[in-house]
């Protein structure tokens, strides 16, 4: 193998750099070339696509984002999309692929081998922590930490002004952020995806605090949890509790951008140093994962059979801690 390529696609995640760092760094010291494919997939098919050196990845471990920029693209979607997207590996001498993204760019990814023989390995890069086949994504540590940050900043108003305030996190439809901003940020009660209906429940719970001398609460829930929103939340606690001052916050995009935490540079730098040796080794359909404190490398599609699962004694956690 000569040359490789790089891509990052999806959301992007702090953590980022450093996973494109480590491929461009790790490839060289093994006398490999790099190719760095900008705007994933998207600019994969347009042609988007130079030649990497050491020094191209400067000064990048400490920035979030991408530096390769991000898209998500329908055309790669298309049988057409990926035949244009292989025949430009082909053009660029790019005799493997790595896909720094989440489940839906691996899914690409393995289209796109089995349709043109390009091999490819996945390193997980979502702010998410959804992917299965891993216990840990790029990103995750470091958004979950700047909206235990934001939190910490809202509580100082919650308890200066008696309120209670609902912050709405990100996650997609899992409730891995919310379950450990929750925890972290020291919160009242969270409203998760993978648990049904707890709107009730979680007002007799305020209810109970507020009548044991609780002035201020935080309530957290996940963007994908089945209530809808953080306002119909705080509509349902306006209506079924006596809290009257009930506050909103959106954390959103603001959860996703940032220099990545000392953990998700670590995790980066190895699971994506793991996904250039993957490929010298010959592997394909691939993705790189880390499972208790090993990086190792499993088939692709565990990132959408294996499911992932909240840690049950970390929901028992949340609930004892509420009191
Ligand atoms: P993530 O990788 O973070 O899960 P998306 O689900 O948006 O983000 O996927 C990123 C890109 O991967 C999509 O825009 C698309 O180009 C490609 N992709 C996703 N799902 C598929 C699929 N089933 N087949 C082919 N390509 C896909
Ligand atoms: O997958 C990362 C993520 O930030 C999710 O938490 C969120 O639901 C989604 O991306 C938002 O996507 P977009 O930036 O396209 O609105």
């Amino acid at each position: 193998m000569k040359r490789i390529g790089v891509l990052t696609s999806g959301g992007d995640a702090p953590g980022m750099n450093a996973a494109i760092r480590a491929v461009v760094r790790t490839a060289i010291y093994h006398g490999i070339e790099v190719m760095g494919i900008e705007s994933g997939y998207a600019g994969l098919i347009e042609g988007l696509a130079s030649q990497m050196g050491p020094r191209s990845v400067s000064g990048i471990v400490n920035r979030g984002g991408t530096i390769l920029r991000t898209a998500r693209s329908e055309e790669f979607k298309t049988k057409a999309g990926r035949k244009h997207a292989a025949a430009n590996i082909k053009r660029f001498l790019i005799e493997g692929l790595v896909v720094i993204g989440g489940d839906g760019s691996y899914r690409g990814a393995q289209k796109l081998a089995e349709e043109h023989d390009v091999p490819v390995i996945g390193v997980p890069g979502t702010i998410d922590n959804d992917i299965g086949g891993t216990e840990y994504t790029i990103g995750f540590d470091t958004a979950v930490n700047t909206a235990v940050e934001a939190i910490d900043r809202i509580r100082d108003t919650a308890a200066s002004h008696d309120r209670l305030f609902i912050v709405e996190v990100m996650g997609r439809g899992t409730g891995f952020i919310a379950l450990y901003v929750g925890i972290a940020g020291g919160s009242e009660y969270i409203l998760l995806p993978e648990t049904k209906s707890e709107m009730d429940e979680m007002c007799r719970s305020l209810e109970t605090g507020r009548k044991a001398g609780k002035t201020s609460s935080i309530v957290v829930v996940a963007e994908g949890d089945e209530a809808g929103g953080a306002l119909a939340v705080r509509d349902a606690i306006r209506k079924n509790t006596g809290f009257t001052d009930v506050r909103v916050t959106v954390l959103g995009h603001l959860q996703r951008g940032g220099s990545p935490s000392g953990f998700d540079r670590i995790q980066a730098s190895r699971l994506a140093s793991e996904a250039v040796m993957a490929l010298l080794r010959g592997e394909t359909c691939k993705m790189v994962a880390y499972q208790e404190g090993h990086i190792l490398t499993r088939p692709i599609s565990d990132a959408w059979t294996d499911k992932r699962e909240l840690n049950p004694a970390l929901l028992e956690l949340a609930q004892k801690l509420a009191v």
